[in-house]
């Protein structure tokens, strides 16, 4: 994370020297504590890199209509160049219709339905944070080229499972998803050498889930309580499953900063584009 940090901070300087200062807008409905520590993250990253960044927060109780109004602002400010709401939200807000407003091209999340077709037909558009920095982590392990390799992501959600997949595959990987319903897990999950697990299941993944040598990204981040105290794990059992794996990311501390830091790349992706785009009209 810390080495893509400093590629857009380096770039940022590039970017500001042709007369454009990326800026990320961020916004923050309700109080989940979880989300409040994200966004602190995500703005004190941007600050660190030379983003600015700019944070709305709303009340819990704010309506659907009064976010899509924040949003239609957002989209129509020329110097935002990317907009992200922190998920959840509120229960009574269709996440789904707030998504959708976000031009796409200031989507730094990569979660409205033009970004994910695009991504799903291999086109050049904003991919979602966490996968996408997962890739760059796998290459780092594995070298460039990951073709072939068998990969089997745990967990089939909009936000990890489903965009990783096309990842992989975009990388000519051979990939299995499985999830609640898929009856033999375990076998499938020991023919990877890759495995992505992002279920929200604390330490599901156990060595006996592995071969020997697999590359394992931990994506769960999941609060238990152990000898009477609150801790942080993954979906891996990382004890269990080190002297077994070839690389493994730990939790905390491991996708973590990476999502964060493509979040970073991805507003400078977007300011890029968004410039390009002025420079035609
Ligand atoms: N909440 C948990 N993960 C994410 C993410 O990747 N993006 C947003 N916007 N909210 C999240």
């Amino acid at each position: 994370a810390q080495i893509v940090l400093e590629e857009v901070k380096t770039e940022v300087v590039t970017l500001k020297q042709q007369g454009i200062e990326p800026c990320l807008a961020v916004v923050l409905v309700g109080d989940d504590p979880a989300s409040h520590v994200y966004v602190r993250n995500k703005v004190e990253k941007a600050q660190y890199v030379g983003i600015r960044s700019l944070e709305f927060r709303m009340d819990a109780t704010a309506s659907a209509q009064q976010l899509l109004e924040q949003i239609d602002a957002l989209n129509s400010e020329s110097s935002v160049h990317g907009i992200l709401v922190q998920l959840p939200l509120p229960a009574h807000i269709d996440e789904s219709l707030v998504l959708q407003r976000i031009n796409p091209n200031k989507d730094v999340d990569g979660f409205h339905s033009e970004n994910v077709g695009g991504l799903s037909q291999g086109s050049d558009v904003l991919t979602p944070c966490t996968p996408t920095g997962c890739i760059r982590l796998l290459k780092d392990s594995l070298g460039e080229d990951l073709s072939g390799l068998h990969a089997v992501v745990v967990g089939r959600s909009n936000i990890v499972g489903k965009p990783m997949a096309a990842l992989l595959l975009q990388e000519n990987c051979t990939v299995s998803i499985v999830h609640s319903k898929t009856k033999n897990i375990q076998d499938i999950c020991q023919q990877a050498d890759i495995l992505v697990a992002a279920v929200g299941r604390p330490k599901m993944i156990t060595a006996d889930y592995l071969q020997s040598g697999a590359v394992v990204i931990d994506v769960g981040i999941n609060r238990i309580q152990e000898n009477g105290k609150s801790r942080l794990v993954g979906d891996v059992d990382y004890e269990d499953v080190f002297a077994k794996v070839k690389a493994i990311t730990p939790v905390p501390g491991g996708v973590g900063p990476m999502t964060i830091a493509y979040l970073m790349l991805n507003t400078l992706k977007a300011a890029h584009s968004q410039f390009k785009e002025t420079c035609k009209d």
